[in-house]
């Protein structure tokens, strides 16, 4: 499927892609947030678990350290950072099962790290540094991530 492209010239920008993100999670939809250090995933993935509904953003931790964090909302997020797991299997062993059968929408930061335990089926965000801004260019990997992006594409 044919990636997209958008200009986030601000980190509001990233803020209202974010929120648009959020309205457009489901459950069990894997979104793959990649990038390098700094390039905005944490602010982009803060946004959308407020979007969800359940908490304030300021509530949503950057999950580095603990790796994983659940969140209530409509769907509830399960918001992961994949950068100190050392394989796809590290992940595995977390014990989150098959992501793509819900009953969460899933978030991952640093997703490449561990791509070989996601399902291809998964909405690709990757964001890149475009001095001072950033680039993000979305791809969807299967019919539930091709619905997601359509929702995002259409209030962005
Ligand atoms: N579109 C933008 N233009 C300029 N700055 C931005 C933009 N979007 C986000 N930022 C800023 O980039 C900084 C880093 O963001 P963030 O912590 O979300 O990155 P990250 O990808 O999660 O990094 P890490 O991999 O280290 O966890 C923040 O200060 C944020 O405000
Ligand atoms: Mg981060």
């Amino acid at each position: 499927m044919t990636p997209w492209t958008l200009e986030l010239p601000d980190p509001d920008a990233t803020r209202r892609l974010g929120r648009a993100l959020g309205q457009a999670l489901r459950p069990g939809l894997v979104v793959a947030l990649e990038g390098d250090l700094g390039a905005g995933k944490t602010a982009l993935a803060k946004a959308a678990i407020a979007a969800a509904g359940g908490v304030d953003e300021d509530d949503v931790v950057s999950p580095t350290f603990i790796i994983a964090a659940e969140y209530p909302g409509a769907p509830e997020v399960l918001h992961v950072d994949a950068y100190r797991l050392e394989s796809p299997g590290a992940f595995v062993d977390l014990g989150f099962g098959a992501l793509e059968e819900g009953p969460r929408a899933v978030l991952i930061e640093w997703a490449d790290r561990i791509a070989a335990a996601l399902p291809g089926d998964r909405l690709t965000v990757r964001l890149a540094h475009a001095d001072p801004a950033r680039r993000a260019t979305l791809e969807a990997g299967g019919p539930a991530s091709a619905a997601a992006l359509e929702a995002v594409r259409a209030v962005v």
